[in-house]
């Protein structure tokens, strides 16, 4: 059991101190190290940022491989814990705060992160915070040239969730719908995998889908129709399987078209079931967030159909779509702002590899 000696805990007020936050990410495969600076109630901001994804490792096996994973992440954390301070030119005793992401992912990677912002916090004697990963996600567009501002639907398309979140505000998120099985980002990495497109199957397929027809193969939108908000993908890549099957021979020459057609099945769902929420909650802005939403086809249709509605779109920047330190960072920052959360000085630390983002609300 760890000691609370103190506690840092920020609350909304124009005279706040300068924070600084120094954020890990290592939940999956791309250990990412960020500096944030927050002054008084202004949207804080990205002072450096570095990631090492070990996508080019994994892809000998087709897909994440954890323990190989969690070792990498020991690699490379320090390392770029330096690169990072030394590229905001700030030394290491400057840094208030530790964040690191606490779950949801691989246990082994997690427990990386977690130890090493634990054991800085402690070397330093500086209070450590531990973030959820898909609320990292969720606030990365607020790093964006153009932050959205709360009340919005929120977006979220990973490789692990695909889910539509009501955000009234940081650590207020109410889930209106979610994946009754597989996320976006699977049955993108999934169905690329059956095309023997590699991994990760989501950038693959879509660079592939671009020389294609979208309209060549009828696949299914499931639950489309369902009249409520939750999605469904597993079906899809069995439809795929059967398609590539029939295909047989000629499947390497239409390879593009099915890489097409499967991309917009899922990209048809996705806007169809955002713009229903936007209707249920009433709400005029949508914030997507995860690595589906660097998808080029998803933001296109996103864009089109909200402007007919007068409906803002918020995207993160396209690199800090996927996973990221700067996400974790601006999340502890945000947190710490908003008075939800303390930062603290115990550091004796766990970690939660299932993690609903609702039950921050409840928290
Ligand atoms: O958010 P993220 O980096 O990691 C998780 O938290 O899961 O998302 C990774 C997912 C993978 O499934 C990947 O294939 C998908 O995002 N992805 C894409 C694109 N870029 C990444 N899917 C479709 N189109 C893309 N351009
Ligand atoms: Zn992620």
């Amino acid at each position: 059991m760890g000691i609370r000696v103190q506690e840092l805990r920020q609350h909304r007020s124009p005279k706040l101190r300068r924070m600084l936050v120094l954020g890990i990410e290592s939940s999956c495969d791309e250990t990412g190290v960020a500096l944030v600076e927050a002054r008084g109630t202004a949207v804080p901001v990205l002072l450096a940022d570095a990631l090492h994804s070990q996508i080019e490792m994994h892809q000998a096996y087709g897909g994440v491989v954890p323990e190989l994973a969690s070792r990498d992440h020991i690699r490379r954390v320090l390392p770029l814990s330096e690169k990072v301070l030394s590229e905001g030119s700030r030394p290491l005793a400057d840094v208030d705060v530790v964040a690191y992401t606490r779950g949801p992912g691989l246990a082994g990677a997690l427990l990386v992160g977690a130890g090493v912002a634990c054991a800085l916090g402690a070397a330093l004697g500086k209070p450590v915070l531990g973030v959820h990963h898909l609320e990292g996600h969720l606030l990365s567009p607020f790093l964006s040239a153009d932050p959205p501002a709360f009340p919005f639907v929120a977006l979220l398309v990973s490789g692990g969730h695909t889910q539509l979140m009501r955000v009234d505000g940081v650590g207020s998120y109410e889930l209106l719908g979610e994946t009754i099985d597989d996320a976006a980002g699977e049955a993108f990495d999934k169905s690329a995998k059956l095309m023997g497109l590699g991994y990760p199957g989501g950038p693959a397929l879509s660079r592939l889908a671009e020389q294609g027809d979208g309209a060549a193969f009828k696949l299914p939108r499931p639950l489309l129709h369902s009249g409520n908000l939750d999605f469904s993908f597993a079906g899809l890549k069995t439809a795929v399987l059967v398609q590539a099957g029939k295909l047989g021979a000629a499947l390497e020459a239409r390879k593009a078209d099915l890489a097409a057609s499967t991309q917009a099945a899922i990209v048809e769902v996705l806007v169809k079931k955002s713009l229903a929420a936007l209707q249920a909650t009433g709400l005029e802005r949508l914030v997507v967030a995860g690595g589906v939403g660097a998808n080029r086809l998803l933001r296109a249709e996103l864009n089109a159909a909200c402007d007919r509605r007068g409906v803002r779109v918020h995207y993160p920047e396209l690199a800090l779509c996927t996973d990221n330190g700067a996400m974790i960072a601006m999340a502890a920052a945000m947190r710490l702002q908003a008075g939800v959360q303390s930062a603290t000085r115990s550091y004796a630390f766990d970690v939660k590899p299932r993690w609903p983002l609702a039950a921050l609300s409840q928290a």
